[in-house]
């Protein structure tokens, strides 16, 4: 048997989730990459901290590095900008293959971090960074590889829109509602992140990355929050047979891409208002395939996790096989348009 070992950076509510089910799934996993995945490291800030049943306490330690080195596999879910990057860079450096959920810091250096991964024989995969447990970004990178999207639209935030919905439902305020989203792991460690759009703006820019091939960053995207919606929105929706939800959208025109992140009107008729709780709901428009829906659970422990666990499977095949899959962008890009102020 070959076993590769598996380095967990960050154990917080998905890294639990993973250490788990590579624990309880470990025969199935096996059947499924044609090696043992074998965890040999967890790296946390706080090595003092709880983690819970899942985390062998002779695994946890504060040394990256160590970790890094010593695995064939790195998956990388501490979040924020650094230190991930700078031991994403090591382990890609290294050869070894990284599954990461940081849509933060791909979306501000994606593109160099995939360049650094093709130039080493690595894999850089990241479904778990759009949508949760929600399979997109392979689908728009693999299966509609020969078609062309035109759009790709949904909700791809799911505290925001547990947060409206439970606005929408009670007629409760933003701040009242924030605290249980938070309380059931839906928040960013910043909970900024999430209520100004900033984490569907990054989850927009990939989409567009993965979608037109071309690589787009978060500050190309138009970007407003729910911060300034109040119950008495909800309720003036509510009265017009409307919901208010926050839109990410991505389009592909003669002229270029259009990024935007805003909360929007619509429909109570509309598929998308019936996306209730911290689910989320992704459209996809192609040439070909016309009009594609994507639906599940956009955030939480075990629903990412589950992403987490295809990709790693996957890298591990693709080890196995000798043939490490890069993430392809267009020869010729695709200019994103101007942001234009609202
Ligand atoms: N805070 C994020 C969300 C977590 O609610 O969608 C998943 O990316």
């Amino acid at each position: 048997t070959i076993t590769l070992k598996v380095a967990l950076l960050g154990a917080g509510t998905v890294g639990a989730e993973v250490a788990r089910i590579l624990t309880q799934d470990a025969a199935q996993l096996q059947a499924r990459s044609g090696a043992a995945l074998e965890l040999s490291a967890v790296v946390v800030r706080d090595t003092a901290a709880d983690r819970g049943p899942h985390i062998p306490r002779e695994l946890v330690s504060s040394d990256a590095e160590a970790a890094i080195d010593g695995a064939d596999l790195v998956i990388e879910l501490m979040g924020g900008l650094e230190p991930a990057s700078t031991y994403i860079r090591r382990a890609l450096s290294r050869g070894a293959s990284v599954v990461t959920g940081n849509k933060a810091l791909l979306a501000e250096q994606g593109p160099e971090l995939f360049a650094l991964a093709a130039e080493n024989g690595a894999e850089l995969s990241f479904e778990a960074a759009v949508a949760g447990a929600i399979p997109i970004l392979r689908p728009l990178a693999e299966s509609l590889a020969g078609d062309t999207v035109t759009k790709v639209m949904g909700i791809v935030n799911g505290s925001t829109n547990f947060i409206l919905d439970k606005m929408d439902r009670e007629g409760a305020d933003l701040e009242a509602v924030m605290a249980e989203a938070s309380a059931l792991g839906y928040l960013e460690a910043d909970p900024s992140a999430d209520v100004e759009g900033h984490d569907a703006a990054a989850k927009a820019a990939l989409l567009a990355t993965l979608a037109f091939g071309s690589g787009f960053s978060i500050d190309q995207v138009h970007t407003e929050g729910i911060t300034a919606v109040t119950a008495a929105d909800v309720e003036a929706a509510r009265a017009a047979d409307q919901v208010i939800k926050l839109l990410a959208v991505v389009e592909r025109s003669e002229a270029g891409v259009l990024m935007r992140v805003h909360p929007t009107l619509i429909s109570r008729e509309h598929p998308l208002a019936a996306v209730h709780g911290a689910f989320n709901a992704v459209f996809v428009e192609a040439q070909n395939a016309g009009e594609l829906m994507f639906y599940g659970p956009g955030a939480g422990g075990a629903p990412t996790a589950s992403a987490v666990m295809g990709d790693l499977v996957m890298a591990a095949r693709h080890r196995l096989a000798g043939s490490a899959e890069p993430t392809r962008l267009a020869a010729e890009p695709i200019a994103a348009l101007p942001v234009q102020d609202a």
